[in-house]
């Protein structure tokens, strides 16, 4: 439990003196037949379905189905187009550019890292441990009174562990700015989500996506849930309409499938375990670390040739070798059966060849 906390204290002053534009179907609400109020084309779309009215800003009906799915209340949620945009807007809402900073935990995603140059932000990064976990005295140490961002990623990309669960607590505990922990693979996790603490850390930004487990990247929608301040501050500052009907539509009707994606998940983590065995047999394989997540990071002999290798064959992998902390590891996506199947017969003839 977070005893003292001040949300006001963190917020930048253009935000907190911002006055969010007002969209026609703000402040209409109700039942119309004649809409003349958003100079949209009457008339309708040159598409077989009419998308020519403008979708619902906050998107209730589908928060209410992400309420049933996710345990969050619809006013503790903030949707975006990927959660590449709540990362942008914790930026915008809290940082003054040139003056305040964050701190980051690499290892990491590296978009933490491209949202802060954006938005000008300073970073201090603390690198994970040895074993990719978090640098508590480390962190301690960077945090100063301009600090106002941890990011935290639980599975983290691209090791794919999950970060202690104690040590989040920790600095959700210690540390007055807000803490995001972003759980993007989340469903492939053992560990509970960081949902459920919401009422225990006002400080807390959980992030998720349907861009993985959920197969929903090309729709782009991304989830933020926190307090209903902070929810209000990311309603404040979002561009009005950024969840497009069609994802809106679409995404409503995919959440219908959950035995689906359950199915997909189970045989994620089959065929993950399936691949981290075969490669342990590997005398190249060097060190596998244990995931979480619906990848592996593989530190092996020769990364970028037999990066290349696979490549020529097709087969695309992320190279990781040269990231601190990762020197000589491939990130592997797991994919479906015939195409881990792909993967591995690759590494063999490459292997066999070249030792
Ligand atoms: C840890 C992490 N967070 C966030 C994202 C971005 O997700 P989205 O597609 O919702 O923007 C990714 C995508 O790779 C990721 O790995």
């Amino acid at each position: 439990m977070k005893e003292s906390f001040s949300l006001d204290a963190l917020l930048r002053h253009n935000i907190k003196k911002l006055v969010p534009y007002s969209s026609a179907r703000d402040e209409f609400k109700g039942e119309a037949s004649v809409l003349l109020d958003a100079n949209e084309n009457a008339f309708g779309s040159p598409y077989s379905k009419n998308y020519n009215r403008y979708p619902d800003p906050l998107q209730q009906q589908l928060k209410t189905k992400l309420h049933q799915i996710k345990g969050v209340p619809p006013e503790n949620i903030f949707l975006g187009n990927g959660s590449d945009e709540a990362i942008d807007i914790l930026f915008r809402a809290f940082c003054e550019p040139g003056q305040d900073n964050v701190i980051l935990v690499p290892p990491t995603y590296g978009m933490y890292e491209v949202s802060a140059n954006i938005n000008n932000v300073a970073y201090r990064k603390v690198n994970l441990t040895a074993d990719y976990q978090l640098d508590l005295d480390g962190i301690a140490a960077a945090i100063d009174v301009n600090t106002k961002l941890i990011f935290l990623c639980s599975p983290n990309n691209p090791t794919g562990n999950s970060i202690r669960r104690q040590d989040i607590e920790t600095i959700l505990v210690n540390f007055d700015g807000i803490v995001v922990v972003d759980e993007a693979y989340i469903n492939y996790a053992k560990q509970p989500s960081f949902s459920k603490d919401l009422p225990e850390f006002p400080n807390l930004v959980v992030l998720q996506t349907l861009s993985k487990a959920w197969g929903l990247a090309a729709l782009r929608l991304g989830m933020a849930f926190a307090s209903q301040d902070i929810i209000a501050i990311f309603n404040k500052i979002k561009p009005p309409y950024n969840i497009n009907q069609a994802t809106q539509e679409i995404v409503l009707e995919a959440l219908d499938r959950v035995d689906v994606v359950n199915e997909w998940i189970k045989e994620t983590v089959t065929e993950r375990e399936k691949l981290a065995t075969s490669l342990r047999e590997l005398p190249q394989v060097e060190h596998i670390t244990p995931s979480d997540a619906n990848f592996i990071l593989v530190r092996l002999e020769q990364p970028r040739a037999f990066y290349t290798f696979l490549v020529e064959r097709g087969i695309i992998v992320r190279d990781r070798s040269k990231v601190e902390l990762c020197e000589g590891c491939l990130r592997l996506t797991i994919g479906t059966p015939e195409e881990n199947k792909a993967l591995l017969h690759a590494i063999h003839t490459f292997y066999n060849h070249t030792s």
